[in-house]
């Protein structure tokens, strides 16, 4: 079959978005609107992905360096089929042609395949939609026979054709072979002064080619971002298929209307997910983990049976089987859980081993570390990582434990079952099995006098 080639139009300013950003870098579910089309392309399987860049193009360009993009700059926008005889000269003459929109950022794989699958020299690929209300789209104009003739734009319509519920999409595909015949010829003498792509309909049936006329399953697939209320809206329905997936894979959603995935979410069965949980990037929970109302989590492995209490963040982190966090955690880059660890409330970890069965339960920050098997860690430990200039290992053996309120100054080794005093500073290494109390020494003072008040 002869290669795809997909041509992406992305130099329209937006200026509807009232934004610095470009248009196409408007993020759907945390990721520019645009990188959801490329993905699609490269589904697709496309040979070649050529980008048409504008207004903002520099910035466009700088977010993604996909190889299968070729970025191709349109000095002035003077219209749709001007933009795509901008990538004319980059169009194998025997491609496939696939037309796509980097405002258009949801459209199905599979809905596009079925158009360019079946394509050939003697058809042109057409997705339409039909609303209930028309108004800004070109409209689709059908024959006594219902055969597509030709699209007229909105501004251009009669009274007549302005009643047609038929919309053009945008989105086509047809030979390069053709498009380097017609778009060379589009004029722009219309009500818009604009080198119109949908011209090339009429041009097609003029020369004897069959429109194919498909229909994505859902309209919300065509709708392209002109304002943030439409981009919100493609928002909801992106997370809604979402929700629908993971329920349909094994998760109790609490409310699918209050659950946001902003990449990639994999999930075992009996998953429990309460509310306003947002997954950021890679995000993989095994069978049995339940996670509570409120926690971020981001590029995190979170393993079978663990639970994640309310309102705890996680980034870049591992949880083992079985492992509790939260409620009020916080898991930072390079922590990992291993299996029955708990961290509870107000708890900040970073760059941090756990090792099985090992507590650090209440109010602590321990980063830099590494704590063998069973170790318990008491409420308010504090590892002293950081002179100011460097950053300095604390290393806990198994059993060791922690007493309440104490703070270990890195570099320091406290040796396998251990025991550090309560309210302690421990600087020094202590052996292991060994008692270390460093604080001061109480003393009680009889007959102390309360100040008064003057
Ligand atoms: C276009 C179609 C219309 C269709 C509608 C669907 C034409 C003439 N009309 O109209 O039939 O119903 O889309 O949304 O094609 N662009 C460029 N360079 C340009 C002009 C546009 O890159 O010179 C890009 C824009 O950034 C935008 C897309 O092409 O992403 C569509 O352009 P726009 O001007 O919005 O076309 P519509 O008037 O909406
Ligand atoms: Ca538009």
């Amino acid at each position: 079959m002869s290669p795809l080639h997909v041509v992406i139009l992305a130099a329209g300013q937006g200026s509807r978005m009232n934004s610095a950003l470009p248009k196409v870098l408007h993020s759907v579910a945390g990721r520019p609107m645009l990188h959801h089309v490329i993905g699609t392309a490269r589904q697709l399987g496309a040979e070649k992905i050529h980008t048409v860049i504008g207004h903002g193009g520099d910035k466009v360009r700088e977010t993604t360096t996909e190889s299968l993009v070729n970025w191709v700059v349109q000095e002035q926008q003077l219209g749709t089929g001007h933009a795509v005889a901008q990538a004319l000269p980059h169009l194998p003459d025997d491609a496939r042609v696939l037309i796509l929109y980097g405002d258009v950022p949801l459209t199905r794989a599979d809905t596009l395949n079925a158009m360019v699958e079946s394509l050939d020299d003697s058809t042109l690929g057409l997705l339409t939609v039909t609303l209930d209300d028309p108004q800004g789209y070109g409209r689709i104009v059908r024959d006594a026979d219902g055969k597509v003739t030709s699209i007229v734009e909105q501004k251009d319509a009669s009274t007549e054709q302005l009643a047609i519920r038929e919309v053009n999409t945008g989105i086509l595909a047809v030979a390069a072979k053709h498009l380097k015949t017609w778009l060379p010829a589009l004029s722009n003498a219309n009500a818009q002064g604009e080198y119109y792509l949908t011209d090339i309909i009429a041009m097609a049936v003029e020369h004897d080619l069959e429109i194919l006329v498909s229909q994505p399953e859902d309209p919300f697939e065509v709708q392209g971002v002109n304002n943030r209320l439409q981009l919100a809206e493609l928002e909801r329905w992106f997370q809604k298929r979402e929700a629908e997936r993971l329920m349909t894979e094994g998760a109790t959603l609490a409310d699918p209307a209050r659950i946001d995935v902003r990449g990639e979410l994999t999930i075992g069965n009996d998953v429990l997910i309460d509310v306003n949980v947002v997954f950021i990037g890679k995000v993989t929970l095994g069978s049995h983990v339940s996670i509570g109302p409120g926690c971020v989590i981001t590029d995190a492995t979170i393993a079978d049976g663990a639970q994640i209490y309310a309102h705890s963040v996680i980034d870049q982190a591992s949880v083992g089987p079985n492992a509790q966090v939260g409620p009020f955690a916080r898991l930072r880059p390079g922590t990992q859980l291993a299996a029955n660890t708990k961290v509870g409330n107000f708890v900040e970890t970073k760059k941090t081993i756990v090792g099985e069965g090992s507590k650090i339960n209440h109010l602590s920050y321990v980063g830099d570390a590494t704590l063998g098997t069973d170790v318990n860690v008491g409420a308010g430990t504090i590892t002293c990582n950081y002179d100011g200039a460097n950053k300095y290992q604390t290393v806990l053996g198994d059993g060791v434990f922690v007493g309440s309120n104490s703070s270990l100054v890195a570099p320091v080794t406290v040796a396998a079952g251990a025991t550090i005093g309560a309210g302690s500073t421990i600087t020094k290494d202590v052996p292991e099995q060994q008692l270390a109390v460093a604080r001061g020494h109480q003393r009680n003072i009889s007959g102390w006098q309360k100040p008064e008040k003057h």
